[in-house]
């Protein structure tokens, strides 16, 4: 991939050349435009303090706008916010589950989503039930599975649209349908979904959050809160500020003295991308560049170890991959953060490792950056040493 003026398409970004970079999923990376233009506003603020703070929530409903334009939305229902999880407690603290509630989650859940519905569910003296959904179970199979768990007690289900550990889509419409029949509400965790789907946010009477700082690229700090109707009508802020007269999501835009030039920055990472590449020309190519890469380290493990490392999620997504590592190798979380540290330190490779059902993957991820000759890489250089560290554990 190149830009319009035929360079390496890396050279929009600013990632160190001294690693190879396959993880954008956990952090993603922000193009050069966008990081100038923060740190241009970063400068305005800090020419005139007063001034800035003073006009600061039109700056935030305009880049409000913005972020909504992006993701397919009316600006009236959606709020920013700094991050998934921040969304995701906006909700949590919002809602009156009443004593007993039950919250539904599955065991794909991301460990701080499902934490903060632990302690909801204490303050309600009720439970989180978590529906086992094995990883290739397809849309029909994970539905039937999440809707196994509703039952008079459910107040919430949160179902992630893109799951962190296991790389797979849920079908978070056909959970919409079902949990509107039962009049429960639906909270999507879309961190990875803005850039990734070209409509993520789905009609639902029911709330939904995303990151635009992964697969779309902006600043970090940069995540949506949506939600229409009467669902809109009780949520409230994280922090109190002086947003109280107003009801969602005009509430959200006054954050006090926070730097959230993030999020009017935001814009930037959009449309550069736009201009440059194409958003649509990001989907097709990091799902080529994902489908390439599974198919040639698979292939690769597979050589050295006889096992078979491909893995059928079910519900694949472009721009993110499941390798199934060496057996022996991540078996715990614990255990995946040293792999991931051993790839990034020694084989100078950032990637992501996850653990699930006590089994050990590698993360692939793919943006606009990565080229083949990546992946390649971490078949020639990092799958021969990974197989040696499994033999001798
Ligand atoms: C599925 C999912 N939910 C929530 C989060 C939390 O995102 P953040 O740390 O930006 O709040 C992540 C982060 O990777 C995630 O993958």
């Amino acid at each position: 991939m190149t830009t319009p003026d035929g360079a390496p398409s890396l050279s929009d970004w600013t990632l160190t050349p001294s690693k190879v970079h396959l993880n954008h999923g956990s952090y993603g990376s922000v193009p050069r435009a966008a990081q100038e233009f923060q740190l241009e506003l970063k400068a305005r603020m800090d020419s005139n303090p007063c001034t800035w703070f003073m006009g600061q929530y039109k700056a935030v409903a305009a880049a409000r706008a913005e972020v909504a334009a992006f993701l397919g939305v009316e600006a009236q229902h959606m709020a920013l916010v700094l991050n998934a999880s921040a969304g995701v407690s906006a909700v949590y603290n919002s809602l009156d589950l009443g004593r007993g509630a039950e919250i539904v989650m599955t065991n794909h859940a991301y460990g701080a989503v499902l934490h903060g519905a632990y302690r909801i569910a204490r303050k309600y003296d009720g439970r989180v039930r978590i529906a086992q959904i094995p990883l290739e179970a397809d849309a029909e199979t994970a539905t039937a599975l999440v809707m196994a768990e509703v039952n008079d007690q459910t107040a919430l289900i949160v179902l992630d649209q893109i799951t962190s550990a296991t790389a797979r889509a849920f079908p978070v419409e056909a959970v919409a349908r079902a949990a509107e029949a039962h009049g429960v509400p639906l909270l999507v965790d879309g961190a990875h979904a803005p850039g990734v789907l070209e409509n993520p946010v789905p009609e639902f009477d029911g709330f939904w959050v995303g990151n635009l700082h992964k697969f779309a690229c902006a600043p970090r700090g940069t995540a949506a809160l949506v939600a229409r109707g009467d669902r809109a009508a009780c949520l409230t802020p994280l922090i109190d500020s002086w947003g109280f007269p107003y009801s969602f999501p005009e509430s959200f835009d006054h954050v006090g003295t926070q730097d959230v030039t993030s999020w009017m920055a935001a814009g930037t990472s959009f449309r550069s991308i736009e201009q440059r590449y194409g958003w649509s020309t990001f989907r097709s190519y990091a799902k080529a560049l994902c489908d390439y890469g599974e198919a040639i380290i698979g292939d690769a493990f597979a050589d050295l170890t006889g096992q078979n490392h491909k893995v059928d999620a079910g519900m694949p997504v472009g721009p993110l991959r499941l390798i199934r590592l060496p057996a022996g190798l991540a078996t715990t979380h614990e255990d995946s953060h040293d792999v991931r540290a051993f790839i990034s330190e020694r084989l100078d490779i950032e990637t992501a490792v996850t653990t699930f059902n006590g089994e050990g993957f590698l993360r692939l991820s793919a943006h606009l950056y990565n080229s083949p000759s990546d992946y390649e890489f971490f078949a020639e250089r990092a799958v021969p040493e990974l197989v040696r560290l499994a033999g001798s554990l």
